[in-house]
């Protein structure tokens, strides 16, 4: 069994960079995962005040501890009102996606079956990226602090939520939930490219010290989540913040954002801010060339 320790070193990297078929022996132990207060609904959540909300967001998130014991991903029973949100979402999205995503998300979400009269289940998307790029999902209750949850990626593992935003708002979430993930995160993990350079952001910060992670969390923020990519000579979005939010997609491809070309010392560099919307974004000529400029990087630390 691998486990992590506080000084990795260049040996485990250099395994780990080689091999991209990730086999359960090498996985670390999900019932060993630390948290803190990872499970907590921040008082300005649209669902902060409503008791059964609540209690449903703690029920699913129940379900991800429990995956922690067992290894298996409980399916979720989605409510009739659950399913509403993700229709009212999903299908908005679904012509945004149409005009800005780029081609290769488009094809992917259609391979992992993700529709919009559905929610789909962490289980059978698991089971289909493993297929493609031996990609895991694993169900997880919150956030996790940057280092926790990029580590994961070098085992070629994303943690993901399950639960939904509140329904008063369904065009917004504080935190990620289902649509986030499944809409904004998961199809890209289909691409090989885009799988391989997640699992380098993950290695990377396995062995980062504190400023490279920093460094690391620009880049995943850049690219992850908000990154841009060149088509056929146009710009497509890839990022999961830009593919599961209406206002920020449509806000990427306004004047209002400069788009500039993916320049990596840039984008390390780039302070950014979670609250407003993003001004400045970066264009990837591809996904092979991401991984291969990250790879050079991470091998420098
Ligand atoms: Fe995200």
């Amino acid at each position: 069994m691998h486990t992590e320790t506080a000084g990795s070193n260049v040996a485990e990297i250099e395994f780990a960079i080689e091999n991209f078929q990730v086999e359960d022996a090498d996985l670390p132990e999900f019932k060993d995962m630390q948290f803190e207060n990872i499970n907590e609904l921040k008082l300005d959540h649209p669902g902060a005040n409503d008791e059964e909300y609540r209690e449903r967001r703690d029920h699913i998130a129940g379900l991800a501890r429990k995956f922690r014991e067992t290894g298996v991903i409980t399916d979720v029973d989605y409510s009739p009102r659950e399913q509403r949100v993700w229709r009212y979402v999903a299908e908005e999205l679904e012509e945004l996606h149409q005009r800005y995503a780029s081609p290769f998300y488009l094809r992917a979400k259609k391979e992992l079956g993700i529709r919009t009269d559905t929610i789909p289940q962490l289980s059978e998307m698991n089971r289909r990226l493993r297929e493609l790029t031996g990609f895991r999902l694993a169900p997880i209750e919150g956030l996790v602090e940057t280092r926790g949850f990029l580590s994961w990626l070098s085992y070629r593992v994303m943690l993901c939520t399950q639960y939904i935003r509140h329904h008063s708002q369904p065009a917004y979430t504080p935190e990620p939930d289902i649509v986030h993930e499944s809409i904004g995160h998961i199809p890209m993990f289909t691409n090989p490219a885009f799988a391989d350079y997640s699992q380098f952001v993950g290695l990377g910060a396995r062995i980062a010290n504190d400023k490279q992670l920093e460094e690391l969390g620009r880049l995943y923020w850049f690219t992850v989540e908000f990154g841009l990519v060149e088509h056929e000579g146009d710009i497509k979005a890839y990022g999961a913040g830009l593919l599961s939010s209406f206002g920020e997609l449509e806000h990427a491809f306004s004047d209002r954002v400069e788009r500039r070309p993916f320049d990596l010392e840039q984008v390390i560099n780039h302070e950014y801010t979670y609250s407003d919307m993003q001004p400045v974004l970066y264009v990837i000529p591809s996904y092979a060339e991401l991984k291969e400029v990250t790879r050079k990087y991470i091998e420098s630390f």
